[in-house]
């Protein structure tokens, strides 16, 4: 056998795979395309409260009008492993029992980069991009465990 046999027998084959592929092609399978469309559509937006851009709007409509101990809580996430789940403590010192006020006027002297502790370097960072409402978001949920 030489070398353009080979070639020959190899086109071959993978031309049949194709052309049996193709041929076993089942037209009416519709795979990941989105068919849901026209009266599927409509039924799942009624099951669903409303379309994509609906049910998105809500979502953003919900945050939005979140208390501000909620909004804390989903920025607490980044705090967690130096202060601890519920504020115990860690790396960092303890939050739990602080008043709402307290915690306020520590984050703003961190956010301005002003020395309170030894450690105060670790925490300029992370309150340099807090919003006043960032930081009254997160003293509002801290003071509330
Ligand atoms: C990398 C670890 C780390 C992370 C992350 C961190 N902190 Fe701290 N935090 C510290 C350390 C260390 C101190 C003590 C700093 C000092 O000596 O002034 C501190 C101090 C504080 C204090 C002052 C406590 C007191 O009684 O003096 C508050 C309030 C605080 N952090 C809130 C937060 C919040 C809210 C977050 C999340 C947005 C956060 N920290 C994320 C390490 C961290």
């Amino acid at each position: 056998m030489n070398a353009h046999l080979v070639a020959a027998v190899f086109m071959l084959v993978v031309s049949g795979i194709i052309w049996a592929a193709t041929t076993a092609n089942n037209p009416t399978w519709t795979g990941n395309k989105n068919v849901c469309v026209g009266e599927c559509y409509e039924t799942w937006k009624a099951t669903h409260g409303g379309g994509i851009a609906d049910i998105e709007q809500a979502k953003q409509q919900a945050l939005a009008a979140a208390s501000p101990a909620v909004l804390g809580e989903a920025y607490y996430g980044q705090c967690v492993a130096c202060h601890g789940g519920r504020g115990e403590g860690g790396i960092g010192p303890p939050l739990q029992g602080q008043a709402r006020v307290d915690i306020v006027a520590k984050l703003t002297a961190y956010r301005a980069g002003e020395k309170r502790g030894a450690q105060s370097a670790m925490m300029w960072p992370v309150a340099k991009p807090m919003t006043d409402n960032d930081i009254d978001n997160l003293a509002a949920y801290t003071a509330a465990w």
